[in-house]
């Protein structure tokens, strides 16, 4: 059984070290609301956002959890104003050195989750170099997976069109296509599935994250903005994972 400890203060939260997530995957939701909250533009809430990553991706590592996918712009997202879209592919150009040096740090591996063709020349250049930066990493099994230009559904038809054409070319007779043939035509092949999925902000939706992967997560959601979300939050969520009990469709 899943053995939940006190809770000792508001701020300090004994985790079973034993039932870490291996991998948490987080809707960073709330960054405009953030922002509106304090009468600044919306870009100043997802450059805040961007500092909570660094501040949870680096407390999650030191939990001990291997990986984490974090969904920085979806394949929807092309929709928001041009100004905003042109502003987050910018923020990525700026932060993601700094990100991926601390990584680096840890000892581990970027990945890039997503769609490249439809992203800004330059930056694709950026994420293909800063991946080849950490790749030796991958070995540890520790992974921040950062999904730009990424959607569940998108991948899934993408996943297919592989499959479809390793069975035109008699690679792979349709009988071979199983559940784990799917997952390794997934951007996330390199990781097991997500354990926990958090969505702060208090939107109580999917919206196109690791459709696939999902299905046996557990979802933790709570109204806290993004860039408000702590690292005793990040424990809380853990706290709550660790409460529940995964039966993965068992008795
Ligand atoms: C959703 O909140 C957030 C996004 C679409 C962008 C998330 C991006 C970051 C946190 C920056 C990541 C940076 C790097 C370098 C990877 P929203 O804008 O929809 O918020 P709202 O619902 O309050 O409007």
């Amino acid at each position: 059984m899943f053995g939940i400890r006190k809770r000792q203060s508001k701020n300090h939260i004994e985790l079973d070290k034993n039932n870490i997530p291996c991998h948490i995957a987080i809707i960073m939701d709330g960054n405009g609301r953030w922002a509106k909250k304090r009468g600044l533009p919306r870009t100043a809430g997802h450059g805040a956002g961007a500092d909570t990553l660094v501040k949870i991706a680096r407390h999650a590592y030191d939990l001990g959890v291997k990986c984490l996918t974090v969904y920085a712009f979806s394949t929807e997202n092309w929709k928001r104003p041009e100004e905003e879209v042109n502003n987050l592919m910018n923020l990525c150009m700026k932060r993601l050195p700094q990100i991926v040096d601390l990584m680096e740090h840890r000892k581990v591996a970027v990945r890039f989750l997503g769609d490249r063709s439809r992203l800004p020349e330059p930056l694709v250049r950026m994420i293909e170099a800063e991946e080849a930066r950490t790749e030796e990493f991958a070995k540890t099994g520790c992974f921040l997976n950062i999904a730009l230009n990424y959607g569940g559904r998108d991948e899934i038809v993408s996943a297919v069109r592989e499959i479809a054409v390793r069975v035109k070319e008699n690679e792979l007779s349709p009988e071979a296509i199983t559940e784990e043939v799917i997952s390794s035509h997934l951007y996330t092949a390199h990781c097991p599935d997500p354990d926990l999925v958090l969505r702060p902000s208090g939107e109580i939706r999917i919206s196109n994250f690791l459709l696939w992967q999902s299905a046996y997560s557990e979802f933790y959601y709570d109204n806290i903005l993004w860039p408000d979300f702590s690292e005793a939050d990040l424990e809380r969520a853990i706290l709550t994972y660790q409460g529940r009990s995964r039966r993965f469709g068992g008795v």
